[in-house]
């Protein structure tokens, strides 16, 4: 392969499915119980590849990508509960930092922190976050935040839980299970991530119920729409 792949993680099968027809020359390599579907799309090669959903998953596809695919950076799409007043279903957001919700080696470290990192946020790559925020833009009628995306191995299916991350966390735009793994690992690896999800539910009472509905009914087509305009234009 003349260049290594960008890599393109769904956290959702709907997703993945909507990429697939995308991909030219396509071959598939099965690795640790996973597909990872080489080909060109927009003359660009990538791997797309299903991450599973939650912390370890994401952060084993990410260093599977990495480090046995030799991917130059990583994207990850899929959707988000949204926190901040503001952030409603169907807008999208890209991350231009993370942080896990459920990090807490206190009184050790400061709640949030990476233990032995001195860090909580680990940053977005600022060029290719600019590119999925552009791409976002020319995709009419959605509207985009940026900003802090959090992670944690829970859906947040509750106003009271929600309040507690609001509380915890007042400048965090959605929540999610993946991304801050994936900045963790890509950051081990310094290699290039964005993060960009779809607003599916309000992290609300609500939330299990908008989440089904919106998979299945929106969440596909925006993410393809978003990473054909980014790859056609990279
Ligand atoms: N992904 C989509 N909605 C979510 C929520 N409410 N909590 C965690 N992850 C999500």
């Amino acid at each position: 392969m003349p260049h290594s792949p960008a890599a393109i993680v769904s956290a959702m099968h709907e997703e993945l499915r909507a990429l697939l027809p995308l991909l030219d020359d396509r071959h598939t390599v099965r690795l640790a119980g996973r597909d990872f579907h080489h080909g060109v799309i927009h003359g660009q090669p990538v791997v797309l590849a299903l991450s599973g959903i939650g912390k370890v998953a994401a952060a084993t596809t990410a260093v599977l990508l990495m480090h046995a695919f030799d991917s130059r950076q990583l994207v990850f799409t899929g959707v988000a509960g949204g926190l901040a007043a503001g952030v409603n279903v169907g807008d999208v957001v890209v991350a231009r930092q993370l942080l896990q919700h459920d990090m807490d080696a206190s009184p050790l470290f400061p709640r949030f922190e990476v233990p032995l990192t001195g860090r909580a946020r680990f940053d977005a790559d600022t060029d290719l976050a600019d590119a999925l925020a552009a791409a976002t833009r020319s995709c009419s009628g959605v509207r985009l935040h940026q900003g802090l995306i959090v992670s944690g191995d829970r859906f947040i299916a509750s106003a009271a839980d929600s309040d507690v991350l609001r509380a915890l966390l007042p400048d965090a735009l959605a929540v999610e299970m993946e991304g801050a793994a994936v900045a963790q690992a890509c950051a081990d690896f310094g290699r290039p991530f964005a993060v960009v999800r779809t607003i599916s539910d309000r992290a609300d009472d609500a939330a299990h119920l908008d989440f089904v509905r919106f998979i299945d009914e929106v969440a596909s087509a925006t993410t393809r729409a978003i990473i054909e305009e980014w790859l056609a234009h990279v």
